[in-house]
This record gives C-alpha cells, sequence and structure tokens, in this order.
C-alpha cells in the first residue's frame, strides 16, 4: 500500500515535467524562406552579424517574427525545427534542422499576402538552403514544431570591435550554449567594468576611449550564465578588427 502511494505521489510529480518537456517541442510555428541557395539575402541583417560565413553562421541561419525576436535579444539563439505534415498535405521531408536567429522578419501592415511574421505569429523565416532541407520548395509555407537547444560552438566567444576614439562598440558572435547575448560589460586596462548598452542587434555599445587599453569582456547570456573572457584585444587592437576569448559558454 505504501508502495503504491509512493508510486502514485511519483508519477503525479513526474508527470507536469514530461508534458512541460513535450510542450517545449510542441511549440508551433510556420516556416517561409528568404534569400537564395547561397546565402544572397540573408547575410548581414538585424542582428549586425556581417558575413555569415566567415561569421560561422554560414546558412545555418533564419530571421524571427516580432514574437520571437524580443527586440533583437534573440539573436545568436539556435532552434530545432522540424516540418509538421496536415492531413492531405505531403509537403514535408524527414529529420529536423538546427539554426541561429541572424536577422528580424518584419511585420507587413500592408495589404497582399505575406502577414505571418506580424505579431502574435510565431514565425520562422528560414534560409532557402535550411527551407529545402525539411520541406518541398513549392510549399512556400509549412508548419513547423520548434524547441529551443544549446548552440554549439567551435572556439571562443569572438568580438568585432567598431566606433572611434570617443565611442565603442562591439559585436559579440560566435556564442555557445544559451546563444543569446543579455548583457555585456568591458574593462580597459586602465578601467574598472564598464557595463555597455545594446545598441542594436547584438551590437553593444559606450561611450569613451579604450583605444591602446587591452580589453576583457563580462558576457552574460539568457539563461543567466556569465563569461569573464580576459585580454581579448591586445593594447594595439584596430577597430574593424575581430578577437577571439580564451573559452565559450
Ligand atoms: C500558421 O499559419 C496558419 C495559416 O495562415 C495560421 O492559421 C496559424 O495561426 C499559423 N500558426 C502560428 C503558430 O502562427
Amino acid at each position: 500500500m505504501a508502495n503504491l502511494i509512493f508510486f502514485i505521489a511519483l508519477l503525479v510529480l513526474l508527470l507536469p515535467i514530461s508534458a512541460a518537456l513535450l510542450d517545449a517541442w510542441l511549440t508551433d510555428a510556420n516556416a517561409t524562406f528568404y534569400g537564395d541557395m547561397y546565402g544572397g539575402g540573408t547575410m548581414q541583417g538585424a542582428c549586425g552579424y556581417g558575413d555569415l560565413y566567415k561569421q560561422g553562421y554560414g546558412l545555418e541561419t533564419t530571421a524571427l517574427s516580432t514574437a520571437l525576436f524580443n527586440n533583437g535579444y534573440a539573436c545568436g539563439a539556435c532552434f530545432e525545427i522540424v516540418c509538421r505534415n496536415i492531413p492531405g498535405w505531403n509537403y514535408c521531408k524527414k529529420g529536423s534542422i538546427v539554426v541561429t536567429a541572424t536577422n528580424f522578419c518584419p511585420p507587413n501592415y500592408g495589404g497582399g499576402t505575406g502577414h505571418w511574421c506580424n505579431p502574435p505569429y510565431k514565425h520562422f523565416d528560414l534560409s532557402m538552403k535550411m527551407f529545402t532541407t525539411i520541406a518541398e520548395y513549392r510549399a512556400g509555407i509549412v508548419p513547423i514544431y520548434y524547441r529551443r537547444v544549446p548552440c554549439h560552438k567551435q572556439s571562443g566567444v569572438k568580438f568585432e570591435l567598431k566606433g572611434n576614439p570617443y565611442w565603442f562598440m562591439v559585436l559579440v558572435y560566435n556564442v555557445g550554449n544559451a546563444g543569446d547575448v543579455y548583457g555585456v560589460r568591458i574593462k580597459g586596462s586602465n578601467t574598472g567594468w564598464l557595463t555597455m548598452s545594446k545598441n542594436w542587434g547584438q551590437n553593444w555599445d559606450i561611450r569613451g576611449n579604450l583605444v591602446g587599453q587591452r580589453l576583457s569582456f563580462l558576457v552574460t547570456t539568457s539563461d543567466g550564465k556569465t563569461l569573464e573572457l580576459e585580454d581579448v584585444a591586445p593594447s594595439n587592437w584596430q577597430f574593424g578588427q575581430s578577437y577571439e576569448g580564451k573559452y565559450n559558454f
């Protein structure tokens, strides 16, 4: 009897957990594609990344609708996506894809078709390469299931330094695990830790002159984890150059 009660208690405890895991995978949305098979049209974008090949994201990318973009904080997050067949409709291919959020799919309040990125729709505008990996090209738009997954990155977190002697900006990219950066602090060899502001996408800025100083960074991701990366850039760092931290999340 005691065993039975224990068993039921265990079941009651475990049920919501498994339901939550299932929910995570069964979140539904729709997907379309933009750009061409070679990534034309998907480079650059609202996250502030540049040449996605050079930066390691390649064609495994997506733009997010307003409901998912979170004002650019979602930039760098990774999602696994499967196509969802509906009865009488066979446009799905087998298997899933993993993509990184690198762009924004803007709402369209005008006439005609293509309102799928309007709030409150959860929508993924995939690179053509990724879309045609999970669905037939001719489908155009497909229902999907998605879930957040950890981002797997080679090498350390990378920083592209921008701005001028009065105003400093850094693009944070190649971020592993959660992938989406929520906070950045910087330390020059002559300063303490300074909090940077999100400018746009994953570009973070601060006023002041950091020329000629070694630069260290504290990066915080959406899961609350903070990584300290010391002396990422040497004192002779240059605007427009990228530097790599020793570690990743
Ligand atoms: C997907 O698109 C269909 C058809 O336009 C729409 O009814 C549905 O609400 C969309 N799903 C989501 C999650 O936005």
